[in-house]
């Protein structure tokens, strides 16, 4: 049986083997490698602790993710199959490797912030007034 995930340890491994898929993968891999060419070393630490302050409730991450996927948008257009596709990637990766209350949290997290995140990236794109 697998485990939950249970610490910052756990974060990190579900976060490199993300990005492992996500680079690869034939919708939006190329986002990763040729639009924004991430620096993993940089990124990582970001990621390991939006996940930890969202699925343990500490105060690690502080940043903005609306404002960058805004600006990625400004590069090239999200697609709502885009989301998909990164959602797919996520819960699949997080099936993978744990089970438990921890992974279906953060599998819904994802998803909720997912569908705030192209509502707000389609809404600047096209300058809905509301800012909804
Ligand atoms: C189409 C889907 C998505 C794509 C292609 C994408 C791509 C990216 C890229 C390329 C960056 C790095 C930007 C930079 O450093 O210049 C980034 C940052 C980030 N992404 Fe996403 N992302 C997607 C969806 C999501 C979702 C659904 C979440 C949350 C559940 C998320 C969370 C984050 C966070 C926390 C950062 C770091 C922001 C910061 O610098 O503080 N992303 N994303």
């Amino acid at each position: 049986m697998k485990k939950d995930i249970q610490n910052r340890a756990d974060i990190e491994k579900f976060v490199k083997t993300f990005y492992e898929k996500a680079f690869l993968d034939d919708k939006i891999g190329f986002i990763f490698t040729d639009i924004v060419q991430l620096n993993m070393d940089t990124h990582a630490p970001k990621i390991i602790n939006f996940w930890e302050t969202i699925l343990f409730d500490v105060q690690k991450y502080s940043g903005s993710p609306m404002d960058v996927h805004i600006a990625i948008d400004q590069k090239v257009e999200l697609e709502p199959a885009f989301f998909e596709r990164w959602l797919d990637i996520f819960e699949r990766n997080i099936d993978e490797h744990f089970q438990g209350e921890k992974a279906e949290e953060a599998k819904k997290r994802a998803k909720l912030i997912a569908i705030l995140m192209e509502s707000k990236v389609e809404g600047f794109r096209n300058k809905t007034r509301l800012n909804i």
